[in-house]
């Protein structure tokens, strides 16, 4: 009889808990360290989410349990007008680090960051519009949900006025071929802007896009894209604000991803890989629009921003990402894990593509390669074969794609680990597709 079914646990949690997404775990997890996290009968289950797509240093990390302690004994929570050491030293790191973005703001959460960044643009521009890729996500809070396209916009009344969309390049999926067949995506944002232009009203003040797309099914901006989309926002006076949630503090073999394609942002928004698990989240700009902002009374005031416990926990995580060489760790072993992953789609059929940087991989299940119908049944039966063999994979089901798993383990995570997560994930796929 395993323990994860404690009939008072899940009878409690069946009447008490508002089910917010599609479903829970059916495990009871009751610790976690490193790659790994533990149920109730003690199973270790490799964690290739990296939790919610957070713990970059892996789960209670030395360093951060050390900080967490240290900082919740001397202050952890001031008014909002109160400043602290840590605040100032992460400030000063995350500048630092992106040259060019000398403004930062402390907050909590990815949604409210760029509730922020959004707020600040539509004060500097003068305009309301936001526009963002059909496959984003970048919150459930208000002016963050208006710009989320990849789920929940149906039944919570009006977007925000001037909620724009332009599809994301999908290389496995081209919606416009060059004569080699590979995907034009100059011409599709070229045509998406000539819709958005028809659309505007004038008040265009910017776009919110996410280097590579998470919960959109790991689409990578091509090299070029990111340089050809502010070339739009410059022609049409709108911010780019780029969402590096995911893809920040080093995920994808760069600090921010941002920088393989040599294109700074106006705005960048952090969160989630910068408290390595904790409620962190970091809105950078430039001097001139800080200024911009400032004079026209910018106000974006709340309880948590600048609290000295999440800060302390941002300064420990970029030292240890320094220390320990996680930015080229995270290519080196993204890369071994990314060469196991394609011999995976060697033998199996239904492993339509492999996709993505770093240590920020999708794998997109197929029926057949042929007709790359949507491989969404046999992705959640893969799901439940690899969690039953001690890994767990999310999968992210989105209209005209295949389901896609998002593939992050922690920045931390060792080779003996991705070989091992490799190992399951060819198991489950063969059980669940019964060798095909
Ligand atoms: C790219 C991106 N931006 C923003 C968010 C929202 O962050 P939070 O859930 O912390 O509000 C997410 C969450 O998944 C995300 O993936």
């Amino acid at each position: 009889m395993t323990l994860n079914a404690d009939t008072d646990f899940w009878a409690s949690a069946n009447t008490h808990l508002t089910r917010y997404g599609p479903s829970f775990e059916s495990v009871i997890i009751e610790r976690a360290a490193g790659s790994f996290v533990y149920d109730a009968d003690g199973r270790a289950i490799l964690d290739f989410t990296s939790g919610q797509m957070s713990a970059v240093l892996g789960h209670t990390h030395p360093d951060i349990v050390a900080t967490v302690a240290r900082q919740m004994g001397a202050v952890a929570h001031l008014f909002s007008g109160m400043l602290s050491r840590p605040v100032v030293t992460l400030a000063e790191r995350l500048a630092a680090l992106a040259p060019g973005l000398g403004r930062v703001q402390l907050l909590t959460t990815g949604a409210e960051a760029n509730e922020a960044a959004i707020r600040m643009a539509k004060l500097v521009t003068g305009g309301h519009e936001i526009v963002a890729f059909a496959q984003s996500w970048h919150g459930m809070t208000g002016a963050a949900a208006s710009a989320t396209y990849s789920a929940g916009r149906r039944g919570y009344g009006p977007a925000a006025v001037g909620s724009f969309v332009i599809p994301a390049p999908n290389a496995y999926r081209p919606r416009f071929k060059t004569a080699d067949g590979s995907n034009d995506w100059q011409t599709e944002l070229d045509d998406a802007f000539a819709l958005i232009d028809s659309q505007s009203t004038g008040n265009l003040a910017a776009f919110i896009a996410e280097p590579i797309l998470s919960s959109g099914g790991i689409l990578e901006l091509p090299l070029g894209y990111l340089a050809a989309l502010k070339r739009k926002c410059e022609q049409r006076g709108m911010l780019l604000i780029l969402d590096e949630a995911q893809t920040g503090i080093g995920r994808t073999g760069h600090m921010f991803a941002f920088e393989r394609d040599g294109v700074v942002p106006d705005i960048l928004t952090l969160s989630k890989t910068l408290g390595a698990g904790l409620p962190l989240a970091a809105v950078m700009t430039t001097q001139a629009i800080e200024q911009a902002a400032f004079e026209r009374g910018f106000l974006f005031y709340t309880t948590h921003v600048s609290d000295p416990l999440p800060a302390a926990v941002g300064v420990t995580v970029l030292d240890v990402v320094a220390r320990d060489g996680l930015v080229a760790q995270a290519t080196a072993r993204g890369d071994r894990l990314r060469d196991g992953l394609l011999s995976l789609q060697q033998r199996f059929e239904c492993v339509g593509d492999v996709r993505g940087r770093g240590l920020l991989l999708g794998l997109e299940i197929v029926v057949d390669r042929q007709s790359k119908a949507p491989g969404f049944e046999l992705g959640a039966r893969i799901m439940e074969e690899t969690m039953r063999r001690g890994l767990s994979m999310n999968i992210v089901k989105l209209p005209s794609m295949g389901g896609v798993f998002r593939i992050a383990p922690p920045l931390t995570v060792s080779e003996a680990e991705i070989d091992r997560g490799l190992e399951i994930m060819s198991e489950a796929i063969q059980a669940a597709t019964n060798g095909r």
